[in-house]
């Protein structure tokens, strides 16, 4: 059931680079219902990039999943982590991996100060497990990629929300297999609300829409393809899973969460020059907002941004679109409407930072020879530690991308802490990147410093490429919170 594959790690630029990678699993697990477990389709022929008229099927805004049951300080879900059969394509199915079966995951709602406990059951023939990307939660929570949830099985996820308001989203971990599982499916919003937003006014409710951008590859009867041996070869752009997709606005302002959840593409949104006013970015709202019209997202970054239809007539159209694969999403004004939202001039005083006492240097990059996937030098152990650091201290980490020659991007994730961007090759970071971040794009041969503090839990956290293509094959490190020794 395993068979040998090659991992082309080209770059953006075209550098084309063929490693040999490890075994890679097979396809999706079968539903509960009985469907195919494993079957090894023929690698293509795959569809082109066309998968029917642009902007004829509406957005799939992801449900809010209902808690189960709501205690005095804690709202309690479940959710089965399973395969569902999405119309992608118009007239033919896909078989994605799902959280609780919808054609879009579902969205965790969690309030600042009100702890969530998830219940995941596995469903699927193969371990995996779940990790709140951007949570500040106890290791044993955290989705350790060794610490799994075998088929048949449930686990408890408990997240405290004792951070400030953010998007985060929550993705499968597995050991060597996150990237197939994120792929085909298994990654959902994480939203906390912080206890200060709702007095900002930003648009919410129904005008506060999470989008979740991707790239994808079909087979011509709908089958996803799982190629990493190519991942440029993915020609399909997804927003909610749905290529191309309209949305049906009022003349008024729209809170729009994009995440990038690709395993390796970048995206380059822009709204055809119309203003992205951000006013969030992965740790949650920026000091002040920022009018953009391109906003850069690497893999697993996200960008919040209001996008005011004020000054549109009904019946004209925006179009969200990415700077090299083409439109994502269109909005189609279909009414006016009074617009009691607002985006203030300020939105979050950001605190001082902490003296930091080390600097460490984390150089991400691709062996040439061995074509190894690797941050200073070494491809990860689960068994080895590589970076000590003492409860509450605060650290400025240098993240270097070592492949200026290879001509290849890495985006850089710290799990358990949101940190600043102090400088990017020692010029002052780009204005989205003011506030807090747990995930950095970082150029070949660029370099980023970040500040953290790393306060609240012990044990073992991850840091790694978030191209989970890269991190798959070894670019991932482990740091261990140990306690202060007074
Ligand atoms: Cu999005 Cu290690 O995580
Ligand atoms: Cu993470
Ligand atoms: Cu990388």
């Amino acid at each position: 059931m395993h068979r040998r594959t090659l991992l082309s790690l080209g770059g953006a630029a075209g550098a084309a680079l063929v490693i040999p990678a490890a075994e890679t699993i097979t396809p999706a697990a079968a539903a509960p219902g009985g469907a195919p477990a494993h079957h090894h389709r023929p690698p293509h022929p795959v569809r082109s990039a066309a998968t029917g008229e642009p902007f004829t099927r509406p957005l799939v805004v992801p449900p809010v999943l209902r808690p189960v049951a709501v205690t005095a300080d804690t709202d309690h879900y479940r959710l089965d982590v399973t395969t569902a059969d999405i119309e992608i394509i118009p007239g033919l199915t896909s078989r994605m991996l799902s959280y609780g079966g919808y054609p879009v995951n579902p969205t965790i709602r969690a309030r600042q100060g009100r702890r969530v406990r998830v219940t995941y059951r596995n469903r699927l023939d193969q371990p995996v497990n779940v990790h709140l990307h951007g949570g500040h939660v106890a290791a044993q929570h955290d989705g350790h990629p060794m610490d799994l949830i075998q088929p048949g099985e449930e686990r408890v996820y408990e997240y405290p929300n004792q951070q400030a308001g953010a998007s985060l989203w929550y993705h499968d971990h597995s050991h060597h297999t996150e990237s197939e599982h994120v792929y085909r499916g298994l990654y959902g919003f994480y939203l906390i609300e912080g206890s200060d937003e709702a007095a900002l006014r930003l648009p919410s409710g129904p005008y506060d829409i999470p989008i979740a951008l991707r790239d994808s590859l079909f087979a011509e009867d709908g089958s996803l393809v799982w190629n990493q041996a190519d991942p440029f070869s993915r020609n399909t752009l997804l927003a909610n899973n749905r290529h191309q997709p309209y949305f049906p606005v009022a003349a008024r302002r729209y809170r729009l969460r994009l995440l990038n959840a690709s395993t390796h593409r970048t995206f380059e949104v822009n709204a055809g020059g119309a203003t992205l006013t951000q006013v969030g970015s992965d740790g949650g709202l920026l000091p002040a907002p920022v009018p953009r019209t391109s906003i850069l997202l690497g893999p697993a970054e996200r960008a919040e941004v209001v996008i005011d239809f004020s000054g549109y007539a009904v019946g004209d159209h925006v179009v969200l679109a990415d700077a090299t694969g083409g439109p994502l999403v269109r909005f189609d004004v279909v009414r006016r409407a009074t617009d009691p939202s607002c985006v203030p001039p300020q939105l979050r005083p950001l605190p001082t930072l902490p003296p930091a006492t080390a600097e460490r240097l984390f150089v991400m990059r691709v062996d040439p020879v061995t074509f190894a996937s690797l941050i200073n030098d070494k491809a990860f152990d689960p068994d080895r530690v590589d970076t000590t650091i003492t409860q509450g201290s605060t650290e400025i980490w240098k993240i270097v991308n070592g492949d200026a020659g290879l001509n290849l991007e890495h985006t850089f994730h710290m799990h358990l802490a949101q940190f600043r961007v102090l400088d990017r090759d020692g010029a002052p970071p780009a204005p989205g990147e003011s506030g807090w971040k747990d995930t950095i794009y970082v150029r070949p041969g660029e370099s980023v410093r970040v500040q953290a503090t790393f306060d609240g839990f012990l044990g073992r956290y991850l840091y790694h490429c978030h191209m989970l293509d890269h991190s798959a094959f070894g670019m991932m490190g482990q740091m261990e919170i140990v306690p202060r020794t007074s």
